[in-house]
This record gives C-alpha cells, sequence and structure tokens, in this order.
C-alpha cells in the first residue's frame, strides 16, 4: 500500500511502509494488537514485558512533542501472554499537529501488520449515567473536530485501483466483537462501565456548558479531544478497531454551576485509575488472544 498525497500536508511526507518496515527489521516480534494509551492507561506501558521500545524521535515520520501524561514511546512485548505493539503517548490536534502527524502511527501499525487496536483516552462524561472513575465503551462516535484525518489522501493500490478508499465506511467502526469482549471484562471485574458514544472536539479549552448540553441533545456520552482520527485512518487501513474512555470528570456544567475543570485534576483522576484501567486492558487483551 503507497500512500501519495496533497493538498494539505505540512511536513509529514514520510511513507509509514518505510517505518513499519525499519521496525520489522529490528523487533522479532510480530505483535497483532496494538494498544494505544491515553491519559489513565499508562499502567499499561509498565506492565509490558519489554522486547524493545523506542522513542518517537527515533521513529522517522512519527509526530514529535509532548503533553503532561504522555510518554512518546512506541512499545513492543508482552502482555501477560500476548503479543503486543504499544504507542504511549500520541500527538493531539490541539497542541498544533496536523492530522496526518496524529494519525502516522497508526498507519505505521497497520504497516506492520496489525490485526486490531485497542485506543484509550480521558473523557468527560456527559451522560448522566457517567461519573468520574466510570469507564466507557466506544459504541460509536461524533466527529466534532471540524476536520478530517482523510481529507487530501490519496491512496492508490497497486493495481492502480483507489484502495483503500478515502470514502471509508465508517457504520461499524467499532467492532461488536470486541466490545463484547470490552464489556464482558468489565463485567467480571465489577467496573462501572456503559457503552456510549465519544464526541470529539479540538480543544484545547474545555467545552461551555452551553455545548456540553447540545452535545447531550445531539447524542454523545462522553466528550474528548482525541481518538477518533486514529479510528478513521485504521478503519481506512482495515483494522478492527475498539476504544474505551476512562471518564475523568463530569463535563462542563454537569457538577453544578461554578464547579471548574483543570486539566491538573483529569490527569490526577485519570491517573487514580490506572491500576484498575490496566488490568482492564490486560484481560482485554488475553481474551483476544483466544479469539484470534
Ligand atoms: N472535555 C474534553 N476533553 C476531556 C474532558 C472534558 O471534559 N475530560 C477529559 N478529556
Amino acid at each position: 500500500m503507497t500512500h501519495s498525497r496533497t493538498g494539505n500536508l505540512s511536513g509529514n511526507v514520510c511513507e509509514p511502509t518505510a517505518t513499519a518496515n525499519a521496525l520489522a527489521a529490528v523487533v522479532r516480534g510480530r505483535p497483532r494488537l496494538g494498544l494505544i494509551l491515553g491519559s489513565g492507561f499508562g499502567g499499561v506501558a509498565r506492565a509490558v514485558t519489554l522486547e524493545r521500545s523506542f522513542n518517537y524521535e527515533e521513529l522517522k515520520g512519527f509526530p514529535k512533542g509532548r503533553v503532561a501524561g504522555h510518554d512518546g514511546q512506541l512499545l513492543i512485548g508482552k502482555l501477560g501472554d500476548v503479543d503486543v505493539i504499544v504507542l504511549a503517548g500520541r500527538a493531539h490536534f490541539y497542541e498544533g499537529f496536523n492530522l496526518d502527524e496524529v494519525t502516522f502511527p497508526i498507519r505505521v501499525l497497520a504497516a506492520f501488520g496489525l490485526d486490531t487496536v485497542l485506543l484509550t483516552n480521558a473523557a468527560g462524561g456527559i451522560s448522566p449515567a457517567l461519573r468520574a472513575g466510570d469507564f466507557m465503551i466506544l459504541r460509536d462516535h461524533i466527529n466534532f473536530m471540524g476536520v478530517n484525518p482523510l481529507r487530501g489522501v490519496v491512496s492508490e493500490g497497486s493495481s492502480g485501483n483507489v484502495e483503500p478508499s478515502r470514502f471509508t465506511d465508517m457504520t461499524e467502526a467499532y467492532d461488536p466483537e470486541l466490545r463484547r469482549i470490552l464489556r464482558a471484562v468489565a463485567r467480571s471485574q465489577r467496573l462501572r462501565v456503559v457503552e456510549g458514544v465519544y464526541l470529539a472536539v479540538s480543544g484545547p479549552s474545555y467545552e461551555t456548558p452551553a455545548e456540553i448540553r447540545a452535545f447531550g441533545r445531539l447524542g454523545a456520552s462522553a466528550v474528548g479531544m482525541s481518538t477518533v482520527a486514529e479510528v478513521i485512518v485504521a478503519r481506512q487501513c482495515g483494522l478492527r478497531v475498539a476504544a474505551l474512555s476512562g471518564i475523568t470528570n463530569l463535563a462542563a456544567g454537569r457538577a453544578g454551576p461554578g464547579v471548574r475543570l483543570s486539566h491538573e485534576e483529569v490527569l490526577a483522576q485519570a491517573h487514580s485509575r490506572e491500576v484498575v484501567a490496566t488490568q482492564l486492558v490486560a484481560e482485554f487483551a488475553r481474551r483476544w488472544n483466544l479469539l484470534v
């Protein structure tokens, strides 16, 4: 698969296949499950028995730059008995990266030959059913970022056909079977979990209470600033997708008048659930491995 690109492509014209091949040349493991760790899921990285790790700076085409709570490392190793590749930390649109840069690591994972990705994030709860500390399995999403990562991307197959398509189907982006596994694992670990709709905004400001009321009426259960661009690209590349939000706060206005949001509190809440989040992801990986 080659990606020739036109349009709004500042900077990142590196081929994902070249980076994937460079990785494959230096590691033994051939994981088929990828884990993308957002805030609150960093414990997963520490639970991996490492074969190799790379700073994003070492990987051609990977976005450089960080925000608090994100490491910027690609890990290859085992989570329990399962071979995994882990993206510990992600680039965000709100940091100034364009979506080509944000989603480049996903294209590398696809080119590396993965079957499935589990994306994780921190999110604010919009649904009355959600409280801080809960988890939400993504059933669907609303892309409210105002941009789409496939804009300007032309992907041509070797036969000259335009394949995979920029007009990617998103009807069942979140794999029903993987969602079933996540539900079963959450139940077995007695976690408070709901399935819901994740709405992505560009950020970085938090939302106003009026926006949150509007998003609720649109059908959103939770709100965050990541994940959907990666999911769109993952689906374009044919990866099976599951995604999980750790609910770190009630979305703006939901906690009552005058209750404000702070990034530090969001991160503190995220970290307080890291052990539980790690167990959830590890058990998901174990059951996924029995399935494939
Ligand atoms: N809004 C947007 N992104 C978030 C939130 C929120 O309330 N909490 C964690 N990430």
